[in-house]
């Protein structure tokens, strides 16, 4: 009888004091889960793999456009219902102060903490488990505090720990300020993670079991370490270059690159080691010059294709996607038609494409004009998804026939008698299962088939 009832204690206090994370947004929220996860594990709470069951919901919130927003907003709604007997609501991760009001007029929040914030997420809990409903300073935490946090004294707890590949966070905020991006105001100043830590977790990854890490930033190219006592600089190229050498069973992957500041090292890089994948994600946004100066992109229309030039001279079998807005401030037909002309001058194997929608406190929002119709802009962004559809068919044949290193990452959602995993081109590869075989090792396979976004073939 005792022992059931200390049993029902136990299990009532990790319910009071167990978390779920919902995931919104791009591979950094991700990654920053990973982290706020491995706080509160540290800190005695319990991660729960049911919403439900939780007591405290954390929702990671992504504001770079509008709709992720407005997903969120009504996830928080449908969800209205979990928040009773004292269970928590945490919005964390990227929003505006707008839309961190427009969410306390609708819904119960009980906190919200930016990205450099996290460590306090813990006693945060504790004093509101405890009744303090000091939700005001809570609330405005993140305002006070514009620094980074590099989380380098973190083993991020890999919550998809089935999985062979991995991201690591190498430099967070942004200093760049694109005049329609909010990301430089909701994750702060640039800061690069010692290369120390990062050498460390690489080690601990491999140890695991991983095969491949994604080195994440808003902007990988201008990593900067400055090691004092060795008076020498660590740059982007430096860091893959150790990386590559200390892990040459490890795959690498980064994202993302900005073009204003791609260097020849680090091309060059990338060329000499087998273990650094062939494939630059490259934003362009637009292949309007006016346009690009509009959004403070720092490169030309010109300065870009120069750059694609020599990617393709460095490193002939690179693999390069976009990111493309289309229907920024004052785009008129003729920047639109600029940016389909560049896009049929790289023909891109793959991309991602937005419409612009303001975001609170940018320079755009404040002193430019969202004078794009609506249906203009919808117009837009179809023609240059279908043309990219086009360009993607025609760089997927350019692999028809040839054999490929593929690193197998699972099954295939569709057909459970296939695998699927990546090239180094981060091209999908789905092909038929062998016995001999297992996740995490690395195959050759003949393409014989293509979609416009995955590639078929056999294992050799
Ligand atoms: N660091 C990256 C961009 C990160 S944001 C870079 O250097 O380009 C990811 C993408 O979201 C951007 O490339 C852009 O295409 C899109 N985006 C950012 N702000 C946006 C906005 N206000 N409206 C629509 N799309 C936006
Ligand atoms: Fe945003 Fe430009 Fe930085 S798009 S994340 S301000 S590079």
């Amino acid at each position: 009888m005792k022992i059931e009832s200390k049993n029902i204690e136990k299990s009532s206090y990790i319910q009071k004091k167990s978390f779920y994370i919902k995931n919104y947004g791009c591979q950094m929220n991700l990654s920053d889960s990973d982290i706020i996860t491995s706080i509160l594990l540290k800190n005695g709470f319990y991660l729960s793999n049911n919403i439900k069951d939780a007591n405290i919901i954390l929702f990671n919130s992504c504001s770079i456009r509008e709709k992720p927003e407005i997903i969120l907003k009504n996830h928080i709604e449908e969800l209205k219902y979990l928040k009773k007997n004292g269970v928590l609501f945490g919005v964390l991760g990227c929003f505006s102060k707008k839309f961190k009001d427009s969410l306390l007029k609708k819904s119960k929040i009980d906190f919200f903490i930016k990205p450099n914030s996290y460590k306090i997420i813990p006693n945060i809990i504790i004093s509101l488990k405890k009744g303090k409903k000091d939700k005001i300073h809570y609330n405005n935490y993140h305002h006070q505090n514009n620094s980074s946090e590099s989380y380098e004294d973190i083993t991020p707890y890999r919550i998809k720990n089935k999985s062979i590949t991995t991201f690591l966070s190498i430099i967070r905020g942004c200093n760049n300020m694109c005049t329609f991006c909010i990301v430089p105001f909701t994750r702060g100043r640039e800061l690069s993670i010692n290369p120390d830590y990062i050498i460390k977790e690489c080690y601990k990854l491999y140890k695991k079991g991983y095969k491949e890490v994604v080195l994440l930033g808003q902007n990988v190219n201008s990593y900067k370490w400055n090691n004092n006592n060795k008076d020498q600089t660590i740059n982007f190229a430096n860091l893959l270059k150790i990386i590559a050498e200390n892990f040459p069973k490890i795959r690498i992957r980064f994202t993302t690159s900005n073009p204003h500041d791609m260097s020849d090292d680090v091309l060059i890089t990338i060329s000499k080691y087998n273990n650094i994948c062939k494939h630059i994600h490259l934003p362009v946004q637009s292949g309007s010059n006016k346009i690009l100066k509009l959004m403070n992109r720092k490169y030309s229309r010109e300065n870009y294709l120069f750059l694609i030039k020599k990617i393709r001279n460095i490193i002939p079998n690179c693999s390069i996607s976009h990111d493309i807005m289309i229907g920024f401030c004052n785009e008129n037909e003729k920047d639109h038609l600029d940016t389909i002309s560049l896009m049929n001058k790289v023909k891109y194997n793959y991309g991602y494409m937005f419409s612009y929608s303001p975001r609170p406190g940018t320079y755009a929002d404040k002193k430019l004009i969202d004078n794009v119709p609506k249906y203009i802009k919808k117009r837009r962004l179809k023609e240059i998804i279908t043309l990219q559809k086009e360009h993607s068919l025609f760089r997927m044949n350019e692999f028809l026939g040839k054999n490929q290193e593929i690193l197998i990452e699972g099954e295939s959602k569709k057909n459970h008698e296939h695998w699927y995993g990546r090239n180094s081109q981060n091209l999908v590869v789905v092909f038929p299962k062998k016995k001999h075989l297992k996740i995490g090792e690395l195959v050759l396979v003949n393409i014989i088939k293509y979609t416009s976004a995955t590639l078929i073939g056999h294992i050799i």
